[in-house]
């Protein structure tokens, strides 16, 4: 690490009292077609616009004299002690962000007492993200693959490095359309055209830091293989999933597993029936299905429905503490976050995911205090209350 750069990252970092500081200075560090591949929603945005305004929409509701001096975060998260309800959620090709990637936000995690969820569509393999963090509570998210032995090899890999547990998403049948992605010729994996490049020129230190490190690709996959070159296309991901591919994945896996992007009371039943240990309600933060219900509106209702046999998570919009907060007073057992930590990791790799992760559990202990609870248990839908707007 250069000792001038280290400066600039504090100096930077110091600056950022919230996650929305950490997402403006976020934008300057990395070419424009990266920053819209992670910033941006699909189609027109509606849902991912929605997911944020409905946070904003939620007053808590102080008692006992709003007062309590030290409140504690720590939660239980598939039955073992975190310092916060939050988990770090699976993003794809994240050494785009910063090239550092997914080792330095499994680090982080690793170093705060949080969960760190490696995509299937990683830029650092399954081994090495264990090798980074090999204290860390490491999850896996698995795309399932229409060839099974692939998804088997990824499950044994994970085992093998000791993963906790996997987390099977469900809404990704097609990928999302980004518009601006498609417009400004963005793919994954990056293509060299006229107008990419001029957006990389413009970002000489990135550039050469991927370049100088190790390349950038999907790196869960053999090299060489099919689905190494084409990772993301529909073709090679499982486009009909049901509630059996649960139980299968179970029995194959044998520990914990969750189920991310549920997105109806129906299917929450459906999963949990099946086996499911945890269901994360998500709309892959607005990049899938646009006019996707908000994950956070739907937490009452599935909370109710699960009636505690399986841990509910919820994501799609988390920028805050008082976000996390509001999500457990309605039931919810935590929170993932994605471009939060991404963004941290654009400002100041490690340094910066860590800061993201501070802030957040600083916000949620402030608003804790003030609300008068003195844990997560204290935490209740009276604290929570949806204003019309
Ligand atoms: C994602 N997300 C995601 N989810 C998943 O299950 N597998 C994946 O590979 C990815 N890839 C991915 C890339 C990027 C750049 C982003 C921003 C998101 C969705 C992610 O896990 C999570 O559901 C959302 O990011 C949550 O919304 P917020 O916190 O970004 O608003």
């Amino acid at each position: 690490p250069r000792p001038v750069e280290r400066d600039a990252v504090r100096r930077r970092l110091s600056r950022c009292l919230s996650v929305d500081d950490v997402e403006r200075l976020a934008r300057r560090r990395v070419p424009g077609a990266v920053w819209d591949y992670v910033a941006g929603g699909s189609d027109s945005e509606l849902a991912m616009r929605r997911n944020g305004a409905a946070f904003d929409r939620i007053e808590l509701m102080p008692t006992t004299f709003g007062q309590v001096a030290a409140p504690d975060t720590s939660a239980t998260l598939l039955g073992r002690s975190a310092a916060a309800p939050i988990v770090l959620a699976p993003t794809g090709y994240t050494r785009l962000s910063h090239h550092t990637g997914e080792r330095a936000a499994a680090v982080a995690a690793e170093q705060a007492g949080l969960p760190y969820t490696l995509s299937t569509y990683a830029t650092t393999s399954i081994t090495d993200v264990a090798r980074a963090a090999p204290g860390g509570r490491n999850w896996f998210q698995v795309y399932l693959m229409k060839d099974r032995a692939v998804t088997r090899a990824h499950l044994d890999e994970a085992r093998e490095q000791g993963y906790e547990a996997l987390v099977l998403t469900i809404d990704t049948t097609v990928t999302g359309m980004k518009r601006k992605g498609k417009q400004n010729g963005f793919a994954i994996p990056p293509q060299l055209t006229a107008r990419t490049m001029a957006g990389m020129a413009r970002h000489p230190g990135w550039v050469a830091d991927i370049l100088t490190t190790q390349p950038l690709r999907f790196a869960t996959f053999s090299e060489g293989s099919a689905h190494a070159r084409w990772g993301m296309s529909n073709e090679l991901r499982e486009q009909e999933i049901r509630p059996a591919d649960i139980t299968w994945l179970r029995e194959e896996w044998g520990g914990p597993v969750v189920v991310k992007g549920v997105q109806s009371v129906v299917d929450a039943v459906a999963a949990v029936g099946a086996g499911a240990d945890a269901i994360v309600l998500s709309n892959h933060g607005g990049r899938q299905l646009d006019r996707a219900p908000v994950p956070f509106e739907l937490l009452p209702a599935v909370v109710e429905a699960v009636a505690g046999r399986a841990e509910v998570y919820v994501d799609s919009g988390v920028r805050s503490g008082g976000d996390v907060v509001a999500a457990v007073a309605l039931g919810a057992t935590g929170v993932m976050v994605g471009r939060a930590y991404l963004y941290g990791l654009m400002v100041g790799g490690q340094r910066g995911v860590t800061h993201v992760l501070d802030v957040l559990t600083d916000e949620m202990r402030r608003a804790m205090g003030m609300l008068g609870t003195p844990t997560l248990a204290h935490l209740t839908p009276e604290h929570a209350r949806l204003r019309d707007r």
